[in-house]
């Protein structure tokens, strides 16, 4: 029979434990044996039983509900030397596992496909070097990896929602009616900074479900002079009797020029030109924790059972595949084409071509 691992790796994001139940407990149920893959791919490189568990039914029991990722997650730099990668792929082929599923952001994603465009070589030297024998090497002649996007951020190319991005959006919403009644009970303004790395979805998204004044994102920098347009929004508000301001800064906000608009500059315009008791809440990774939103949890399930299915049916090898949402339906995308597209997008940001980075982000969130 076959065997496939999995692994979290990267940021966390809640969510991560619905798909890792989906992917093993599908798995059991189609008699493939499973590995679950501790701490990233830390445990790929590391391999013994603490960084590769074969999983059973009950190892993932009661984690549906959780938050973050229950065999853990990191940021690799093992990985991404050679001499790691060899050693991830001889673990591997020494328990004769042919797929595996990856469960993270795009950096994660590149990495796996890397992995899978070395395999025959990785495999060649492991042999050369006398670490694997040539029937072990036989039985493991190429690697299928099926990508899935756990990310809060909703910045990959390909799906319409990444995994967690829902759950992080609740966590946002919570603390903007926490704010908005202590601001209004004291007529403050409140510059909230929400994550999101580059992407400006959560922060939008934010601003809309939490009726913010002004929101500041990545992809849409405000036109020179916006301080002046966002301090007269908010003053006619005020006018018309509204006790209380919320500005949201996404992290990665930038001005045309690429500089980064900081909240603390927010703060510093508001109470220069309002006069405004200004206050800063940056939520930081509290936007990470707690309880899967339904949504998330319900996505996450699907996306798993879709990768298990992937691999159950692939007669070969097949290219490096990601599973997407699109329109609601689950689909499989080229994985590579959607790190080259999320690529882009932020090549486009980063040489200030904000229309092109909104085209290629292909997610609506910005119409
Ligand atoms: O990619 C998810 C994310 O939470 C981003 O929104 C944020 O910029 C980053 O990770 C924070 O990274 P770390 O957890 O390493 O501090």
């Amino acid at each position: 029979g076959k065997s496939v691992a999995v692994l979290t790796s990267g940021g966390d994001s809640q969510g991560m434990n619905s798909a890792l139940r989906a992917i093993v407990r599908l798995s059991l149920h189609r008699g493939m044996r499973v590995y679950a893959v501790h701490e990233g791919y830390q445990g790929l490189v590391d391999g013994g039983e603490k960084g590769m568990e074969e999983c059973s039914w009950n190892s993932v029991s009661n984690i549906l509900h959780k938050g973050g990722t229950a065999i853990g997650t990191a940021r690799c730099r093992d990985f991404r030397e050679r001499e790691g990668r060899l050693r991830a792929a001889s673990n591997l082929v020494k328990r004769s596992i042919g797929n595996l599923v990856v469960i993270g952001g795009d950096g994660s994603l590149t990495g796996a496909s890397v992995f899978k465009e070395e395999w025959m070589g990785l495999l060649a030297e492991l042999q050369q070097e006398q670490r694997i024998t040539a029937e072990e090497a036989a039985k493991c002649r190429f690697l299928n990896i099926v990508g899935l996007v756990g990310s809060i951020d909703n910045d990959m190319c390909g799906t319409d929602m990444t995994i967690g991005t829902d759950s992080a959006l609740h966590r946002i919403i919570e603390a903007v009616d926490c704010l908005t009644s202590t601001a209004a009970s004291h007529q403050r303004s409140f510059v909230l900074e929400v994550m999101g790395r580059h992407c400006g979805y959560l922060a939008q998204m934010a601003a809309i479900a939490g009726r913010a004044d002004w929101v500041l994102i990545p992809e849409k920098p405000p036109e020179p002079g916006w301080e002046d347009v966002m301090c007269q929004k908010m003053q006619t508000c005020c006018g018309l009797g509204e006790r209380l301001s919320i500005v949201i800064v996404s992290e990665g906000a930038v001005d045309k020029e690429n500089k980064p608009i900081t909240s603390q500059y927010v703060k510093k315009v508001i109470e220069t030109k309002l006069g405004h008791d200004t206050r800063i809440t940056v939520l930081g990774h509290v936007q990470r924790g707690g309880k899967p939103s339904a949504y998330d949890r319900l996505i996450a399930c699907r996306m798993g059972a879709a990768a298990v299915l992937v691999l159950l049916q692939a007669t070969g090898e097949i290219p490096p595949t990601m599973i997407g949402v699109q329109g609601n339906y689950i689909c499989r995308i080229p994985l590579m084409e959607c790190v080259e597209a999320t690529r882009n997008v932020n090549r486009a940001m980063q040489e200030c071509n904000f229309k092109r980075a909104q085209a290629l982000r292909g997610s609506s969130f910005l119409r």
